[in-house]
């Protein structure tokens, strides 16, 4: 997993300068309002989301899912702060999504994955994906809910036809590279 993640890392940051404009794709956000009903919710208690290009042709059963980064926030404080941001909030998170690098759906660009179901996972919750605390805090209404965020997508891109997935690779940049590590043994096709 680490291996994945350190070339990932320098493919998306290679390909991503050379790039033309009318090469550029953007994805438009899915807001899984269903993930709510887990408790699978952002630090600030909105619905996660995440962008999907569907893949076709030859690659139509294989699934490449990418985990966004941003750090973690480490005390209440930062957490608050974070809540109001695109790391912390649906509402402020971009509404399309930039697909490069492996994420891309030319040949040119992405030899490899280019007609994989490509999906970036946006990332909200300011722990990597692993926060699982019932408890929201008191006085801020934060929720630490990453765990449960990384299964609703997860259950949701597989009901989408990632359960048929012949492959499925889970990647991720910084601290999505670490959600990787973190949730490696919970993905499954
Ligand atoms: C993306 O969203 C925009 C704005 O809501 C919409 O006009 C467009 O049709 C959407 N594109 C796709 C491929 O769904
Ligand atoms: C959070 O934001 C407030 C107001 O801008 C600032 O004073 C405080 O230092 C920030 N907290 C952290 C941990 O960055
Ligand atoms: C890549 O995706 C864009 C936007 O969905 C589409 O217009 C274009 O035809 C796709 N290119 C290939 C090679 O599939």
């Amino acid at each position: 997993m680490t291996k994945i993640f350190l070339l990932v890392l320098l493919a998306v940051v290679c390909t991503s300068h050379v790039l033309g404009a009318e090469d550029d794709l953007y994805v438009n956000i899915t807001i899984l309002e269903s993930a709510t009903a887990q408790g699978g919710v952002c630090l600030n208690g909105s619905p996660p989301a995440y962008h999907l290009h569907r893949g076709h042709g030859t690659g139509l059963r294989s699934w490449i899912i990418h985990l966004d980064g941003g750090g973690w926030c480490n005390s209440i404080s930062d957490c608050l702060n974070r809540s109001a941001t695109f790391l912390g909030s649906t509402k402020m998170m971009y509404q399309q999504g930039f697909f490069a690098g492996i994420l891309h759906n030319t040949s040119k660009h992405n030899p490899e994955f280019h007609n994989w179901n490509r999906v970036r996972v946006k990332y909200c919750d300011g722990s990597s994906f692993i926060g699982d605390v019932e408890q929201v805090h008191p006085e801020n209404k934060l929720y630490f809910r990453g765990a449960r965020i990384f299964t609703a997508i997860m259950d949701d891109l597989r009901s989408k036809g990632m359960k048929n997935a012949e492959n499925a690779i889970l990647t991720g940049i910084s601290a999505g590279g670490l959600a990787t590590i973190l949730n490696c043994n919970k993905f499954k096709c």
